[in-house]
This record gives structure tokens, C-alpha cells and sequence, in this order.
């Protein structure tokens, strides 16, 4: 019954990447805490694009070649040395990031957006963009892959949560026929019982980040679609998909 419909499934590692066909199908980046939500953010913001770019030497590097651009990033959760400002969705402010380019490098999202080289079509999605990441990938009918930055190829809770959201709201449009998609659906199932951030109080990378002060940047990342726009990547700069 659901033969002719586009697949839906979700790599709960970059490690895993390589058992998934991403050939012609809507490949969607997830770094929830926080790449992706800072990238949602800063476009959403009036950010010109976000560049993102796998090292802290290739990102001052370019910076210096872009007028008015923002170096930014991390690396373990912490603003990487030589890159002017961080990795968190508050550091960019309309006042602040208007027409500007952010250059960004980071842990896990960044890295995962290089590694994926033959998708039809790469967006990236966090809780911020929530509605409109999943408005967008009904639109497309094309096969998609939801792919979890997770932690230095560890799985994490808070992409694997936001997965599950998504496939919890899409499935209908979609086969599903992934158990990875079934075990994030389910955890987005047994959080609806509270608030995300509350679920992923235990979480490893909520507690790394709470141990450098950044509360308040996990309860800004958990909120459902303050950024409602669909960051999408077209040659080497993530823009607002119009
Ligand atoms: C990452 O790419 O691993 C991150 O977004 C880490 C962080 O800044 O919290």
C-alpha cells in the first residue's frame, strides 16, 4: 500500500552514513544542541548565508575574504581559538547579523553537511525550523534521509528526538520502513509526556554544555519553530529557501 510512496529514514550516526542511499533524495542535517539551530537562527535573523566549512584554519581563512563576514564556531562546545564569536543561536541577533555571512565550523553538523555528496537536496533542521523543515519535505516527494550529527559518531538523544518528531508528523506522506525512524518516533512518543528540554536533562551533551553555562542556549534550541524558515544548501552556502 505504501509501495509507491518516497522512503523516510533516519541515520542515527555519521558512522552510519555509508549504509544509506542518498542519491536524489532531500538529505536533512541535524545538529540540534546546536549547529543547525544557530544556522536557523542567523538566517532567519537576516544572515546574507551561513558557510559551512570543516576546519577553524579554512574558516579564518575564508573569513578574511569576505567582506563583513563572522568567523564563528566550536569545537568540543567551546568557541574555537582564532574564530571571533561561538557556536550559539543567541550570539546572532538581527541587530547583529543582518547582511552579514557567517563562516562556521563545528564539531559534528558541520562535518556531517561535507560528508554527504550526492543527496538531491541538503536542508538542515532543528526544533527552531521544526514546522517548516517538515512543510518542506511533504512539498518535495522525494525520498529523505534524516541525518543526526550526533557526537563524534556517538549516537545522542536531543537529534535523534528531533528526528523522531519529524517522522511522528510526515509518515503518512512517506513508507517507512526503518527501524532507526520506528526508534525515533518512539522516543519523540515517550517525551510528548513532558517538555524536550526536561527529557533531555540527562542527556551527555546537555550536561557538557550546563557545565560551560549554556542553559539558556538548550531552552532557546528546544523551542518549536521560533525560526520558521528551511535552510538549504546551494553550492557552498546554506541561504533561506525561497
Ligand atoms: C556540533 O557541531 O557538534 C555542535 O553544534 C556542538 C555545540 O556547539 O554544541
Amino acid at each position: 500500500m505504501t509501495g509507491s510512496l518516497p522512503r523516510l529514514e533516519v541515520c542515527l550516526s555519521p558512522a552510519l552514513l555509508h549504509l544509506f542511499d542518498t542519491r536524489d533524495a532531500v538529505v536533512v542535517i541535524i545538529d540540534v544542541f546546536r549547529a543547525t539551530s544557530t544556522i536557523a537562527a542567523a538566517l532567519d535573523n537576516g544572515a546574507q548565508c551561513v558557510i559551512p566549512v570543516a576546519s577553524v584554519p579554512e574558516c579564518v581563512d575564508l573569513g578574511r575574504t569576505i567582506e563583513n563576514a563572522i568567523t564563528a564556531g566550536e569545537r568540543d562546545g567551546k568557541v574555537a581559538e582564532g574564530l571571533e564569536y561561538g557556536n550559539s543561536p543567541l550570539e546572532y541577533p538581527k541587530e547583529f547579523v543582518q547582511g552579514r555571512t557567517v563562516v562556521l565550523t563545528t564539531t559534528n553538523g558541520t562535518r556531517l553537511l561535507h560528508m554527504v555528496k550526492d543527496a538531491a537536496v541538503i536542508i538542515t533542521g532543528s526544533f527552531l525550523n521544526l514546522g517548516a523543515v517538515c512543510d518542506f519535505l511533504i512539498a518535495q516527494n522525494k525520498n529523505v534521509l534524516l541525518g543526526c550529527a550526533a557526537w563524534k559518531d556517538r549516537f545522542n538523544m536531543e537529534d535523534t528526538l528531533f528526528a523522531g518528531a519529524v517522522v511522528n508528523r510526515i509518515r503518512d506522506h512517506f513508507a517507512l520502513n526503518c527501524d532507526s525512524a520506528r526508534a525515533a518516533n518512539s522516543l519523540y512518543e515517550q517525551s510528548a509526556k513532558g517538555s524536550f528540554i526536561d527529557f533531555l536533562r540527562d542527556s551527555s551533551h546537555y550536561r557538557r554544555l550546563s557545565g560551560f553555562g549554556l542553559v539558556g542556549d538548550m531552552e532557546y534550541c528546544t523551542t518549536p519553530d521560533l525560526h520558521p524558515v528551511v535552510p538549504i544548501l546551494q553550492g557552498r552556502e546554506l541561504v533561506i529557501h525561497r
